[in-house]
């Protein structure tokens, strides 16, 4: 049987592999710790490792993983801007998990934009204190407005599909452009000057680090709505915070944050937050942040673990992958 070690778990990402693995023929062993330069340690035995976008890859750990023997790292997501590919050189395969369910993601993307727009999350606190006003509530339809999809890839043809699905009329930036039924291409800047909503879904490269600063807030439509279920250093922090305070940002829901590798997914709710930006945005009735939860679906959740598994099933093997990154 072969053998790995799983970084990061919880229980519900065990709930699947632990279905599916007698199928791969692959025995697991669960850590809790993140995967870090001090904790890599913990796989010594162990030539294959299963990450996830939380865990640092850096430098340091590569080097650390090299030194006890780990010649493979499964992620077990689509990102890996989290790993030194560089780094791991010939000496470490890094495989991924492209598409699990594009429609978790983009269902996720429309659930904070209609949350946020009809304001459901702010009228489900107040009815349950018997506060049955509707000060403040107003929202706008969806029908007719300009939605603005920066990344045409699986997820991003998803959410256009639910948009138009809403009659949106839908505009979108790709670096490769392929034509989509219902969708007219544009720049960069004429997709921020027109939306009226703008949901970003490529991945975080140097290209597209903070694509979303103080320039590109100032020729957006004022009271713009911004989606951000991609990875958070899209967005500046700073910049949407000032864009939230002046009102030129209508609404932001967003499912990452560029300061969240220490923060999500974990219980904080008993200490006092020491990250004033996380602290400033959340506090503001217009943002909805959820803690990069947006793959959460059964279906998902499956998917991730019948990949990883034939991931790691192919390493031990020696197969072609599609999935290996290098
Ligand atoms: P994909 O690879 O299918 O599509 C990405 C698209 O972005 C491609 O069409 C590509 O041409 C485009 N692109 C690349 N560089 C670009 C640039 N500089 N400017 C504009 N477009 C560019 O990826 P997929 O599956 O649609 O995922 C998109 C992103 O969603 C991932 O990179 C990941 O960061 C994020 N994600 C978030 C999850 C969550 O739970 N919040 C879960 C899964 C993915």
């Amino acid at each position: 049987m072969y053998k790995a070690a799983f970084f990061d778990t919880k229980p519900y990402d065990r709930k699947w592999f632990d279905a599916l693995k007698d199928k791969y023929g692959i025995k697991i062993k669960y850590l809790e710790n993140r995967l870090n330069s001090d904790t890599a340690v913990l796989a010594s035995g162990y030539e294959a490792v299963v990450a996830f976008v939380s865990d640092t890859i850096d430098k340091d750990t590569v080097a650390e993983l090299k030194r006890i023997g780990v010649k493979a790292i499964a992620m077990r997501c689509a990102g890996f801007n989290n790993v030194d590919l560089k780094a791991c050189g010939d000496d470490i395969k890094v495989y991924r998990v492209p598409a699990y369910s594009p429609a978790s993601v983009a269902e996720h993307a429309m659930a904070l934009l209609l949350t946020l727009n009809r304001k459901i999350h702010r009228a489900y606190n107040r009815t349950r204190e018997f506060n049955f006003s509707l000060k403040g509530l107003i929202g706008f339809d969806l029908k007719g407005k300009t939605v603005g999809v920066v990344g045409m890839g699986k997820i991003g043809q998803c959410f256009v599909d639910i948009c138009l699905g809403f009659g949106m009329k839908v505009i979108a930036y790709d670096l490769y452009p392929t034509e989509y039924k219902g969708v007219e291409y544009v720049s960069i800047d004429e997709l921020f000057r027109r939306s009226d909503v703008i949901s970003l879904h490529c991945p975080l490269t140097s290209d597209t680090y903070h694509i979303m600063d103080k320039e590109a807030f100032s020729i957006m439509k004022d009271g713009v709505y911004v989606i951000n279920t991609s990875r958070g250093a899209l967005i500046d922090s700073e910049a949407l915070l000032e864009a939230i305070k002046s009102g030129k940002v209508g609404g932001a829901g967003l499912d990452v944050y560029e300061e969240e590798t220490d923060l999500f997914y974990e219980d904080f709710s008993d200490q006092v937050l020491q990250d004033d930006m996380l602290n400033m945005l959340s506090s503001q009735p217009n943002v909805l942040i959820t803690s990069h939860q947006a793959f959460l679906t059964n279906e998902a959740l499956e998917a991730i673990a019948e990949t990883t598994l034939e991931n790691l099933k192919c390493y031990f093997e020696g197969c072609d992958s599609k999935n290996l990154i290098k």
